[in-house]
């Protein structure tokens, strides 16, 4: 799969872009502040409804503009798509694919697979578990609809749940609704975790040997997941613990915090990791995630990688651009000089200054 063309209208800091990709490496070259990451980030929303930076559609429409438009033209087995994306200042997003609108957001997963990667994806490891379940959850949500599913109902459940605890401290008569929603809660939780945990299975019969490779053969990389209850006690824990999600008015059991370990030769490298192999192993966790992608959808996503190569020590580099050598990417840099002794094929270069885009070759 790879993007054709992309058209942006009223996006960020772009009134009007049109821009053509190549299948293979494209460059987006410029200095700060000029629109790289924007052109990266609305290709990830056309794929993903959703910002990697999770901004809200009203952030990503132009200065003292109401609508934006994204114009995304993709090829996929030999088959075009076009998806069209409206964004509104305070209405909900509209989307067609091939000029046919869609109803939810999620007929769009399974169109096309992106992995984003950017520096901060880096820290994943040392960061909270906030960040992990995100990971998890951009990275399910493409590949599983079913999971989008489970996912979207439970998290109602819990906001709703939620707004419950909070009245039940003026109307305590309430408390046995309670009831409907822990019974909901407990069956999209289990399903939620029944895909995280084999999604986590699926991930490690691949990361393993990448990490081993890019470890120079050191370190045996195993990732666990820790389901802040286990599916089967679930039930049984958050009746426990319902006194005390009442007296802090807020549901504190539940996949909603859930966490996933790194452990290098059995230790956790959360916590005691060295910086360095927490940084070789999130890349490790992203060539997976490409890996992943290729096995379940039996073709290669498209990596947008945002100032990653200058965050690398040139090892690490080399051993991600060996990588990513026969799919298409799009990366931005400051310059062109990590791509010195052409150690990748570049080509397509893009000089990216104040929202406007110069092809170069
Ligand atoms: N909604 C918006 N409308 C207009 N400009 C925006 C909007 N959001 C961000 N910008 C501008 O986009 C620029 C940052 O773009 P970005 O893609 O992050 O730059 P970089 O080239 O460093 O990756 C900043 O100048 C910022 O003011
Ligand atoms: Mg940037």
């Amino acid at each position: 799969m790879y993007i054709e063309s992309i058209e942006l209208q009223n996006y960020r800091n772009y009134s009007e872009l049109h821009m053509e990709f190549s299948q293979g490496t494209n460059i987006l070259c410029g200095d700060n502040a000029q629109g790289k990451t924007n052109i990266l980030e609305s290709v990830y929303v056309c794929c993903t409804t959703k910002s990697h930076r999770s901004s809200k559609d009203r952030e990503l429409i132009r200065f003292g503009e109401d609508e934006s438009h994204i114009k995304l033209q993709v090829k996929k087995d030999g088959v075009p798509y076009r998806i069209d994306m409206h964004l509104k200042k305070n209405k909900p997003k509209g989307v067609a694919v091939n000029g046919i609108p869609i109803r939810r957001a999620s007929e769009l997963f399974g169109i096309v697979n992106v992995v984003f990667f950017s520096p901060e994806d880096l820290n994943i490891i040392k960061n909270g578990p906030a960040e992990r379940r995100r990971f998890i959850d951009l990275e399910l949500c493409q590949l599983n609809k079913l999971y989008v599913h489970s996912l979207v109902q439970y998290n109602r459940v819990v906001t709703q749940r939620n707004k419950l605890l909070k009245e039940l401290s003026f109307h305590p008569e309430y408390e046995p609704t309670l009831d409907v929603w822990d019974a909901q809660m407990v069956q999209y939780g289990r399903e939620v975790m029944e895909y995280r945990r084999e999604f986590i299975e699926e991930l490690n019969g691949i990361i393993g040997s990448i990490h081993r490779q890019l470890s120079g053969e050191k370190e045996e990389l195993r990732i666990d997941y820790e389901p802040n209850s286990a599916p089967e006690e679930f039930e049984r824990e958050l009746m426990q613990g319902r006194a005390q999600d009442i007296r802090q008015k807020t549901s504190l059991t539940g996949p909603h915090r859930d966490d996933i370990s790194f452990l290098i030769n059995g230790i956790d490298i959360r916590k005691f990791g060295s910086q360095g192999q927490q940084r070789t192993t999130a890349l490790s966790l992203k060539l997976a995630e490409i890996e992943i992608v290729k096995k379940l959808v039996r073709d290669y996503p498209i990596l947008l990688l945002d100032d990653v190569l200058s965050e690398l020590d040139s090892s690490r580099q080399n051993q991600l651009l060996a990588g990513i050598g026969h799919i298409q990417t799009v990366i931005t840099c400051t310059g062109l000089d990590e791509f010195v002794n052409h150690r990748f094929p570049i080509d397509k270069v893009f000089r990216v200054t104040a929202g406007t885009v110069s092809s170069e070759n």
